[in-house]
């Protein structure tokens, strides 16, 4: 079943996210919450950390497992998403270090390293909730179009559109990545919950062929409307193509 939340702005859709991630928090504090980077997120974790500042979440017995890294950049490296979730989330609120997973971008044996992300997605008992952004493109997670839906976590050729919307963080282009690791689609399916966020009108044609059109390898976010309990929350811009309450 999808569900969809319409926000006003940014700022309200980060809120209503952050309410439903913390929802799932507070009823089982040790759930495994599957975490994404990018521009969306950075609102909604500004509120949960605000929220923990404020002693209503507790982040003690909580994991994470994030959905993908740059192959080649290090923890150190401040394009990482290592150094990304350390920045806006990780360091801000009470999380155990053994409790959090990224995978490497820079394993000796990048296959190996796959393998073994799923292996500790399984050993978690599976994710209770996704945090999904979507590509101007499509894709969730790096899974660019034409990505196989069955897929587990695997290393990703970026597409030039991917590497063009994303030099914004880098001094130049030349600088990001061409290949990253990924959980694959069939990874991000086995969710028990997804919640999908998106803003923005450079979205809205995109977000309406995900959630009304076929459903292709072509608009990777169009599987999730074969997920049992998907969540999305847009704002009122994503949703200006749509019909929504
Ligand atoms: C990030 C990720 C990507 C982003 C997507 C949207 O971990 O997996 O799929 O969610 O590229 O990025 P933003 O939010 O920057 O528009």
């Amino acid at each position: 079943m999808m569900k969809i939340y319409r926000a006003h702005d940014y700022q309200d859709m980060s809120r209503k996210a952050a309410n439903i991630l913390s929802a799932q928090i507070i009823i089982k504090p040790d759930c495994v919450l599957g975490l994404a980077t990018g521009s969306t997120p950075i609102g909604i974790y500004a509120q949960l950390v605000a929220w923990y500042n404020k002693n209503d979440l507790d982040f003690a017995k909580v994991k994470t497992v994030n959905l993908d890294e740059y192959v080649g950049l290090p923890a150190s490296n401040e394009q990482s998403y290592h150094y990304f979730m350390n920045e806006n989330l990780f360091s801000k609120v009470n999380i155990k270090r053994t409790n959090v997973h990224i995978p490497s971008g820079i394993a000796t044996d990048m296959e190996l390293e796959c393998m073994e992300y799923e292996n500790i997605i399984d050993e978690l008992g599976g994710i209770d909730m996704q945090l999904l952004g979507m590509g101007p493109n499509g894709h969730i997670g790096f899974n660019e179009p034409g990505s196989c839906f069955t897929r587990k976590t695997h290393i990703v050729d970026l597409a030039e559109s991917t590497i063009e919307a994303n030099k914004r963080f880098f001094d130049d282009v030349s600088m990001v990545p061409r290949k990253a690791i990924t959980m694959g689609i069939g990874t991000i399916m086995k969710a028990k919950k997804i919640l999908m966020v998106v803003d923005g009108e450079k979205k809205a044609k995109v977000l309406k062929r995900a959630l009304t059109g076929e459903v292709t390898p072509e608009i990777p976010a169009s599987i999730l409307q074969l997920h049992p309990d998907f969540t999305l929350v847009a704002d009122d811009a994503a949703l200006s193509l749509m019909n929504v309450e």
